[in-house]
């Protein structure tokens, strides 16, 4: 076949051209190598798509979410109190809250049966000390205050003679007496690092988000013969101790539980409570009920009979009742059942249009 000039010396063209395209786009390829190398090494002997060296952790496992729990209100260090005056006190203050039976209880040493058996530190775990365990941590930066309970401004002395009288159903020892000044010292030194006026992360009770329904005793029933029943017996009369001075595990109703003027006999102050310290082991970071359980154990638990107070006297406003307080008259045409048990969210929403109505 015969060859034609032309298209020859065109073929021999566009080769020429492709060859100096490929030098050109073979220079720009090593350009571009060189100037994203010059980038991307960090100047430190590493290329920055390398792996970061894993930073070893000086800490443990555990250190760490020690170190993650301190966002929260730790009491003072025991050890400090060396050198203090009021050491003793402050010690006998500690003993009298972790074990206030021995006491106060049914053989008690200051003076017998002025209490049910329970300790403090039934229900303000670790002599009030636990994170979100009902502690003392900002007692002393909160108090005196006005509570709507009595309507009136109240100090420490008067808070814990209300829990001597309810969730003790007993007497408190006078202000001025050794013991009570003890307890006082005791829970203002747990508090001294706290700024005054302010409430410390993780003091008192975690909060617990209300139900849509009613709480429901029935369910909670099944509930604490699962999760309960172990420590605090079927009958709820809870265990003595070998000399029955106290409780080993205390009652949660009958004659030597909280009275109905107690803390806890309001449903959300018991659920809070024990969703996040009960079983007992658990701690408010790794409980073990659902919200749910908790609600309805503690309804179980608070639809059982228990001594009572008369508390007549209590909320002397009744618009400060709070929405899970068991005991009427209200102001908000709700129901006692309702209030005991729930739903409390359309309290809640009906107790705030009634206040925006006033305002307008
Ligand atoms: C049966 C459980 C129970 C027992 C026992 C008990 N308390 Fe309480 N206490 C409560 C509850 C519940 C509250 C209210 C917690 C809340 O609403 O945040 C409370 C509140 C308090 C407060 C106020 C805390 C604050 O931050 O405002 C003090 C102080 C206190 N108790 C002291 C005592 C002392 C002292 C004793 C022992 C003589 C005692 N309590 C025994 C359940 C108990
Ligand atoms: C392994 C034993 C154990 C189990 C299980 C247990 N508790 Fe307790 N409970 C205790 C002990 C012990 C205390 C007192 C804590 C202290 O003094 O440190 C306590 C305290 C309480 C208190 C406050 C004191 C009182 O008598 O009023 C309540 C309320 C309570 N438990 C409810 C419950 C509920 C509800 C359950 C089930 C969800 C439960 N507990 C499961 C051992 C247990």
């Amino acid at each position: 076949m015969q060859k034609d000039p032309e298209i020859e010396e065109r073929i021999k063209s566009l080769g020429k051209a492709v060859g100096l395209m490929v030098k050109v786009v073979v220079g720009l390829f090593l350009l571009v190598l060189f100037l994203l190398s010059y980038i991307a090494y960090t100047g430190k002997g590493t290329w920055v798509f390398e792996k970061e060296p894993e930073v070893v952790p000086t800490q443990t496992v555990e250190e760490n979410t020690e170190a993650v729990k301190d966002t929260f209100w730790h009491a003072p260090d025991i050890a400090s109190l060396d050198g203090n005056p009021a050491k003793e006190q402050i010690l006998y203050g500690k003993d009298l809250i972790a074990n206030t039976s021995k006491y106060f209880g049914p053989k008690g040493l200051v003076k017998a049966k002025a209490t049910n058996g329970l300790n403090c530190q039934n229900c303000h775990l670790d002599a009030g000390t636990r994170v979100f365990g009902n502690n003392y941590g900002s007692v002393f930066a909160t108090y005196p205050k006005y509570r709507p309970r009595s309507g009136t401004i109240e100090n420490i002395y008067k808070r814990v003679t209300d829990c001597f009288e309810r969730s003790l159903n007993g007497v408190a020892p006078d202000s001025g007496s050794k013991e009570m000044e003890a307890i006082v010292a005791y829970i203002n030194w747990l508090g001294k690092d706290v700024k005054k006026g302010e409430k410390a992360a993780g003091s008192g009770l975690k909060d617990l988000a209300y139900l849509d329904r009613a709480a429901d005793p029935d369910i909670g029933k099944v509930g604490y013969e699962k999760h309960c029943v172990s420590c605090h017996t079927a009958t709820g009369q809870g265990m003595w101790n070998a000399d029955s001075s106290g409780f080993t595990f205390p009652p949660l109703w009958g004659i030597h539980s909280y009275n109905s003027g107690a803390g806890l006999y309001r449903l959300a102050s018991l659920a809070k409570y024990i969703k996040y310290n009960m079983p007992q082991g658990v701690t408010h970071d790794n409980p073990k009920l659902t919200d749910e359980e908790a609600w309805d154990i503690a309804a179980f638990v608070n639809s059982q009979t228990r001594p009572s107070k008369d508390i007549r006297k209590d909320w002397p406003k009744i618009n400060e009742k709070p929405v899970d307080h068991p005991f009427g008259p209200f102001h908000d045409g709700f129901s006692e059942e309702q209030h005991k048990y729930g739903p409390f969210k359309p309290i809640v929403k009906k107790r705030k249009e009634m206040e925006g109505a006033k305002k307008n």
